[in-house]
């Protein structure tokens, strides 16, 4: 009743309007002026994101703000704002993330069939509640004169005795580790990655420590042997203006894991609509952009990341590295063993 009073008052205020060139003086904004917009809760910090934004606002005037923060502090202002929350979107970088979103019950299921063909199944919520923007995948960053091309086929043999003080990794706190051994879990159970955990901790040739790339520098540094890294920080290192960077760079190879098997584990950064977006369809339209094989071939090149619609192409470098076969599993099982990962990595002293 009290809505359709509103509405009553609404459609006499828009009937005065009309009669006079004068926008009501009380009426609310939204009568008076419409704006299209759409809102983004972002965790990514790429340029290239903001000319993309830039030309969808051209070419569909839809007004494009962004808000960049950590994804975890968005998840926490997406769920304290509820209902009132001004987000549409909510773009971040590890499938784990997007379904921790999920789960916490702040998305909503959009309807694209563009989305849906070109986004493949494993790639995006099984609701469809979010959808891949790019892939990267978790590999190996070995010294090939310390490391044999015989002696790389799995993450599961990275567990063997002649890996004793040869391997470095980052912390456990990250979310990158964290989503690979879920991907363990998934594929060889719970208690074989107990087992690959600790015996990969003890393989260590230090505690871990540092980002990704100071993995790569360490094994450049002759500290170890092979690194386990996201391909894209490769990417990065080889077109640093830092010339440390660019040599480290250059002095290790990448190795594809469990080609002969499941494939390598990837992970995507992408984009999910708000449980209470108040603008879904311009969120859905900015979406369907960011997926058209022109805006992919970009956003994926600038991070050195693999594009999701099969439409575009990796860059050159990405080429150069060789095709490589992905693991299949649906990312949503990265976010559904999550906290068993961070379990197992506790137990297995892998802080
Ligand atoms: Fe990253």
């Amino acid at each position: 009743m009290k809505k359709l009073l509103w509405f009553s008052a609404l459609v006499l205020m828009m009937s005065c309007a009309t009669e006079s060139s004068e926008p009501a003086k009380d009426a609310p904004e939204e009568t008076v002026q419409e704006t299209q917009e759409v809102n983004i809760y972002s965790h990514r910090h790429y340029d290239v994101d903001q000319e993309l934004f830039e030309e969808f606002e051209a070419s569909t005037g839809i007004k494009v703000n962004v808000v960049k923060a950590k994804a975890d502090e968005l998840l926490v202002r997406l769920e304290n704002e509820g209902a009132d929350s001004p987000a549409d979107l909510i773009m971040t970088s590890d499938a784990g993330r997007l379904v921790r979103a999920e789960q916490k019950g702040l998305l909503q299921p959009i309807e694209s069939e563009l989305l849906n063909a070109r986004v493949a199944k494993n790639l995006r919520d099984p609701q469809n509640k979010w959808y891949a923007l790019t892939v990267r995948a978790r590999v190996f960053a070995y010294h090939p004169e310390r490391v044999s091309a015989d002696e790389l086929t799995t993450y599961e043999d990275l567990a063997n005795e002649n890996w004793q003080g040869r391997i470095i990794s980052r912390s456990s706190s990250n979310i990158y580790n964290q989503s690979l051994l879920a991907s363990i879990i998934a594929n060889d159970g719970a208690e074989a990655a107990t087992a690959w955990a600790k015996a990969v901790r003890e393989n260590m040739a230090r505690d871990p420590q540092g980002n990704d790339r100071a993995q790569v520098k360490a094994v450049a540094a002759g500290e170890a042997d092979l690194a386990i890294v996201n391909t894209y920080y490769l990417g990065k290192m080889l077109n640093s203006e830092n010339e440390a960077e660019r040599l480290a760079g250059e002095s290790v190879k990448l190795f594809f894991p469990n080609q002969d098997g499941r494939g390598t584990h990837i992970n995507v950064s992408g984009s999910g609509l708000t449980k209470h977006s108040p603008n879904k369809e311009n969120a859905i339209k900015l979406l369907e952009f960011l997926t058209s094989k022109e805006a992919q071939q970009r956003f994926a090149d600038a991070n050195y990341e693999y594009p999701v619609n099969p439409e575009a192409q990796a860059s050159e470098l990405l080429q150069s590295w060789g095709e490589f076969k992905r693991d299949s599993l649906n990312l949503i099982e990265l976010g559904l063993n999550n906290a068993r990962a961070i379990e197992i990595f506790g137990a297995a002293n892998w802080n």
